[in-house]
């Protein structure tokens, strides 16, 4: 049955809020009719169009608490709170449905928001909350509900994609990469979240959460970001025939999630490995479909709307919510430590004779085997470093981690060693 008028309250109109507006103005599909019953905005801006006919206008989000004329409540200020962690809480108190694309708020409070929403029988939906334009959260929430998904891994983050790239692109270093992507509008003023990993992190956690039916609290995933990644080492990836990108990582392991994020190298095959610029890229693999990939813009006003919207319109067509219990699982998020994969090591050493036999002997002392290894020689000044490269079989990373702190304390070392996971997608 379909609902014929659906009244909508918009909290914040910025770059997605913008979009959305936009979206609605040109969007006209008979079916579902959009009522815009309220706009919060705290600059203020001109709205032109019959759409806004019965719109009452607020120059802060938080009248809506006192505004009950809507039944969708469009929240798109963002932060985990503050005044969109009220109104998102209120609404769904007051059982009306809530979209969102606040993916911090939504992965700090997925169990209290999880559990307002079956004891009030409403819903709160998140599609844009991860990768912008790719439809993620509807594949595994309605599409993949017959497999079990047993990994979700990729790129979840457009900004560090973009500086990625074109570090290795423009033979630029991180730092004139991020002052261009802030130009061009493709990094925040502050992009802290986004090359930290924290951004990566929050939209994992939704992930995984949703896949694997059990929360998995964002503040207990492992998490690496990209300020550290240097050119050399992009250069060094490409000549061994591998890119390295941020990737968010979960997966099930027994009855152990592995939550990671960390930029690592991929082989330039892989299906992730193609995906450059502000691109973001998934892969969930579950036991019918096997794997599936999914590219899109993972940001934007249009993207980012598009998914708001979509929300929306779906929550329009249900004439009554039906409500997945979401956290019936529970299962033990692993760290870091436990990881059992490949390495790329960069050494800065003295360039003199027994470096590498005192390499391979704390090699050999934690279980490390080599795969393959080149050697530089670099000139500073008057003397000769050497910088050796080394990737290795797969190892524990607490066996890693245990051998890198020995070797860092060796005479010979000139720098403290670079390091990277390698990942064998395909
Ligand atoms: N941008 C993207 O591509 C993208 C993609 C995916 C998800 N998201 C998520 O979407 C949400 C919105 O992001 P955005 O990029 O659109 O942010 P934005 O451009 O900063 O827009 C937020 C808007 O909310 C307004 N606002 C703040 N407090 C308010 C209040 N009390 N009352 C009324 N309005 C208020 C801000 O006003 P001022 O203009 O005065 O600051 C701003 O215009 C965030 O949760 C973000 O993580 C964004």
């Amino acid at each position: 049955m379909l609902n014929p008028k659906i009244k909508i309250a918009i909290a914040g109109v910025g770059t997605v809020g913008k979009g959305l507006i936009d979206l609605l103005l040109k969007y006209k599909n008979k079916q579902t009719k959009i009522e815009i019953t309220a706009i919060a905005s705290r600059r203020k801006q001109e709205f032109k169009g019959g759409i806004f006919r019965n719109t009452v206008f607020f120059s802060d989000a938080k009248k809506l608490l006192k505004f009950h004329n809507y039944d969708i409540l469009v929240e798109l200020i963002g932060g985990e709170k503050g005044v969109s962690k009220d109104i998102v809480f209120n609404a769904l108190r007051e059982k009306k449905n809530v979209v969102t694309a606040n993916k911090a708020l939504v992965s700090k409070f997925w169990n209290q928001l999880h559990s307002l929403m079956e004891k009030n029988n409403c819903l709160l939906k998140y599609e844009a909350a991860v990768a912008g334009g790719i439809p993620i959260i509807k594949v595994i929430d309605e599409f993949l509900l017959s497999n079990k998904i047993t990994k979700i891994y990729g790129i979840l983050n457009g900004t560090s994609n973009y500086i990625l790239s074109n570090m290795l692109s423009y033979n630029k270093d991180f730092k004139d990469i991020l002052s261009e992507a802030q130009r061009l509008g493709y990094a925040e003023s502050n992009p802290k979240f986004d090359i930290d990993g924290t951004d990566t992190a929050h939209k994992l956690s939704i992930l995984s959460s949703l896949a694997f039916e059990c929360y998995n609290n964002v503040s207990k995933i492992d998490n690496e970001g990209i300020e550290n990644v240097d050119l050399q080492d992009l250069e060094i990836a490409d000549s061994l025939g591998y890119k390295i990108k941020l990737l968010g990582i979960t997966e099930l392991n027994n009855k152990n999630i592995n939550n990671f994020v960390y930029p690592c190298l991929l082989s330039k095959d892989s299906f992730i490995a193609k995906i450059d610029g502000v691109y973001n890229g998934i892969v969930v693999e579950s036991n019918f479909c096997k794997k599936s990939c999914f590219v899109g813009e993972g940001a934007g006003a249009h993207p980012t709307a598009t998914s708001v919207l979509s929300d929306i319109i779906s929550l329009s067509k249900k004439r009554k919510n039906c409500f997945k219990q979401s956290f019936k699982f529970s299962y033990q998020e692993t760290s870091l430590q436990s990881r059992f994969g490949s390495y790329y090591l960069r050494f800065t050493t003295y360039d003199k004779p027994g470096v590498i036999s005192g390499i391979a002997n704390q090699f050999k002392t934690f279980n490390i085997s080599m795969k393959s290894m080149l050697q530089k020689e670099t000139e500073i000044g008057n003397s000769k470093d050497a910088t050796i490269v080394i990737t290795t079989h797969n190892c524990f990373e607490s066996n890693m981690m245990k051998a890198l702190k020995k070797i860092n304390r060796l005479n010979f070392i000139r720098k403290k060693t670079v390091y990277f996971r390698i990942e064998n997608f395909k």
